[in-house]
């Protein structure tokens, strides 16, 4: 008898296809992330009604800055702006945002918007929503391990004290547990630096549909696919 598995705690999303959705409708790429941005918020509520508990969504990784400026300003607005009118939604859907990735670098009223979100549904127990903006997996990393180094500088940790629980919980997900599942939409086979740590026993769901003609037949498909895998982590089949 073939054995299923729950639904996945944690799903991780590699969002593309926004530029290609819109090229063949003959549109600006922008309109491919304004109709991406959508469908975020729909998936959203379809992961919550499935009872995925974390979701998690790749809109700006570190290599997107060398994107022309343009398309950079209108990814940054449309964050912004869903950023300031999230609020609502998450009391009224008892969410919780938090954002991953390295934010000093994006602008300050931004920073103060997401700063301001993250506190205001701090207490929300119902779906955990993380956005990766600016955020790479080497990055993320690379940050931890100055974490770490600053902690073995002060005293406060013995080097030889350190285990994958330390560099896990030095990270941008400390807390988060690991994704059980990462999709990655419009038929790229790549994970581009994504929670490269985090992906060390993580399923991959790959689709040629587009970001923006993702739905929740799409999001069943992957987690009904992830159900029916077999998981073995290193164990031998039982
Ligand atoms: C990849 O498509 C998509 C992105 C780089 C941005 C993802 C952002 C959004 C969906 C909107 C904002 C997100 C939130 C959370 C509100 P692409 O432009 O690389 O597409 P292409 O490969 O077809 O060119």
């Amino acid at each position: 008898m073939e054995e299923t598995r729950s639904v996945p705690q944690h799903v991780a999303i590699i969002m593309d296809g926004n530029g290609r959705w819109a090229k063949k409708r003959g549109l600006p790429r922008t309109a491919g992330h304004y109709q991406g941005a959508k469908v975020v918020e729909q998936i959203l509520y379809d992961a919550d009604a499935m009872g995925i508990k974390y979701l998690t969504v790749y809109a700006f990784s570190t290599e997107n800055w060398s994107r022309p400026q343009s398309e950079v300003k209108t990814l940054m607005n449309l964050l912004r702006t869903y950023m300031r009118t999230s609020l609502q939604k998450c009391a009224k859907n008892n969410v919780r945002i938090r954002v991953l990735g390295d934010r000093s670098k994006l602008d300050e009223d931004l920073i103060e918007a997401i700063d301001d979100l993250e506190r205001d549904t701090k207490n929300n127990t119902g779906l955990q929503f993380q956005i990766a903006i600016n955020y790479g997996g080497r990055d993320d990393i690379r940050r931890g391990v100055m974490k770490i180094a600053e902690k073995v500088r002060s005293g406060e940790l013995d080097p030889a004290s350190i285990t994958e629980e330390t560099v896990s919980e030095n990270l941008d997900t400390a807390d988060i547990p690991d994704p059980d599942l990462l999709i990655r939409t419009s038929g790229e086979l790549r994970i581009s630096n994504f929670l490269i740590w985090q992906c060390a026993y993580t399923e991959y769901y790959f689709t040629d549909v587009l970001w923006p003609d993702f739905n929740k037949e799409e999001l069943q498909k992957a987690v009904d696919a992830y159900m029916h895998r077999e998981r073995r982590m290193g164990g031998l089949m039982q």
